[in-house]
């Protein structure tokens, strides 16, 4: 620790308190959230400006080793503590597995910690107990529960299984990778300069960077996107380079009348407005908050400058809410488990249920049977999900191909009729084809017979 770092001790106690309400079922961002707000609630003084982000990368520390701190409390606990003791064990386990601090001063602050808080006071020498007994056992319980599938992959065992059933080959590599941290890839805008000049500047500002995909670049070097040379001005955007082929396989062209039928936080619909001049954009988003995302892109980028573009908070399914005629171009970028992004949401499997799958089918095929109609003859609909399970991909496609005897797959270079399955991937540079970096998704392509 340094002077300018945030106390260890209350960034532990926020990122435990986000951890139990994950364990309860709360989406880990959301429970980081209202976590930090009770903390400043409850602190007198104006909280240290980097707390939140230490408390978010414990948090996100211990659930990416979620199953094997779970596994490793019933190994050195015997009788289940209070579950605001073990969320604090959790979250010290974490900083543990994964060293970002030398331990003695994890377990010194995780025991401060417990001091301060009415709750786990009386258990302050458990705490410390514990955390000793961990540092002492830890090489070898850790190889003895890495034996575990549901620990070696940090996944519940019908998460694991699902992945088996699609991706036999692959399945142990994808979880594997899911592990890890996730690539911060940006889009150059090519309205504004050409990947090789962008390149050029980051070199210029001395930081390392690689091209992953036609227009996706992968810093090295996570950076807050205030950081990013010319984020504010929209010459890039966050956005992962498999994500940035639905774009690609669309082929809008200039004037197009475009639908992006579930849309926020608008990455393919800034991507859209770059590709060709004046296309004519219905962007739906059912969620009004996430909605405001798009707003805020679509001024960052000033992608209105260019392209005619309405925004409507509707449920994409009732086009009779928003739509006024037909579309050349239709994106359907679902919801869906989000499968195929684990790297970046390690919460994920944690929070969803085997019967999540089948409910997500159903509200997949309900929006693709909805927007169908509204495409017009010869026109294009691409289907994306962020998810490798087969349900949500290669068996949707097959049931939508069944029902609709005028979608024609089209077999775009690097498809198979018409499809692609991308699972995530951490490869080289990029040279040509399918990009070398990026996440796990499913494009399905049709055209109107
Ligand atoms: C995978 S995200 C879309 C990502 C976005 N296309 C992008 O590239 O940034 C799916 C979005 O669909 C929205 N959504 C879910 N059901 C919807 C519905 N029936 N109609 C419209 N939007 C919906 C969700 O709120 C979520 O924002």
């Amino acid at each position: 620790m340094n002077g300018d770092s945030p106390p260890l001790a209350a960034a532990l106690q926020v990122a435990a308190t986000a951890w139990r309400r994950l364990r309860e079922g709360a989406s880990l961002d959301r429970a980081l959230a209202a976590a930090i707000d009770g903390f400043a609630a409850a602190t007198p003084t104006p909280l240290h400006p980097r707390l939140a982000a230490a408390a978010k990368d414990i948090a996100y520390t211990a659930t990416r080793h979620l199953a094997l701190i779970e596994a490793l409390l019933g190994k050195l606990v015997h009788r289940a503590p209070d579950p605001t003791v073990s969320a604090l064990l959790a979250v010290a386990l974490g900083q543990l597995l994964a060293p970002r601090h030398e331990s003695y001063a994890v377990v010194d602050q995780a025991v401060h910690a417990a001091k301060t808080q009415d709750e786990t006071r009386a258990a302050a020498g458990f705490v410390n107990a514990v955390l000793r007994n961990a540092l002492r056992r830890l090489p070898a319980l850790r190889s003895e529960l890495q034996r575990q599938p549901t620990v070696a992959f940090n996944s519940p065992r019908w998460w694991i299984d699902l992945l088996r059933e699609a991706e036999p080959a692959h399945f142990a590599r994808i979880l594997q990778l899911q592990q890890q941290l996730p690539p911060l890839v940006l889009r150059v805008n090519r309205r504004h300069g050409s990947v090789e000049a962008y390149l050029r500047r980051l070199r210029g500002d001395g930081i390392e960077a690689t091209r992953v995909g036609p227009d996706a670049v992968w810093l090295h070097a996570p950076l807050p996107v205030a950081d990013i040379p010319g984020f504010g001005a929209g010459d890039v955007s966050v956005q992962d380079a498999g994500a940035q082929l639905a774009v690609q396989l669309l082929q809008v062209a200039d004037g197009m009348r475009v639908l992006d039928a579930c849309a926020a936080p608008g990455g393919k619909t800034v991507h859209l407005a770059e590709a060709a001049d004046d296309l004519v954009m219905d962007v739906v988003e059912a969620d009004r908050a996430r909605a405001e995302r798009i707003e805020e892109n679509l001024r960052r980028t000033q992608a209105r400058s260019h392209a005619l573009i309405r925004l409507h908070v509707a449920d994409a399914a009732r086009p009779e809410n928003y739509a006024d005629g037909r579309y050349q171009r239709i994106v359907l970028d679902a919801p869906c488990t989000a499968s195929g992004i684990v790297r970046r949401h390690p919460d994920i499997p944690w929070l969803r249920r085997p019967a999540d799958v089948a409910q997500l089918a159903t509200v997949q095929a309900r929006l693709l049977d909805a927007l169908w109609p509204l495409l017009e003859p010869a026109g294009r609909l691409l289907y994306v999900v962020c998810s490798v399970f087969a349900e949500e991909g290669p068996r949707q496609a097959d049931a939508f191909a069944a029902r609709h005897a005028d979608a024609r797959p089209l077999s775009l270079p690097g498809m198979q009729s018409g499809r692609l399955r991308l699972p995530p991937a951490h490869g080289g540079a990029w040279s040509e084809g399918l990009p070398s970096v990026h996440d796990g998704f499913f494009f399905a392509i049709y055209e109107k017979t």
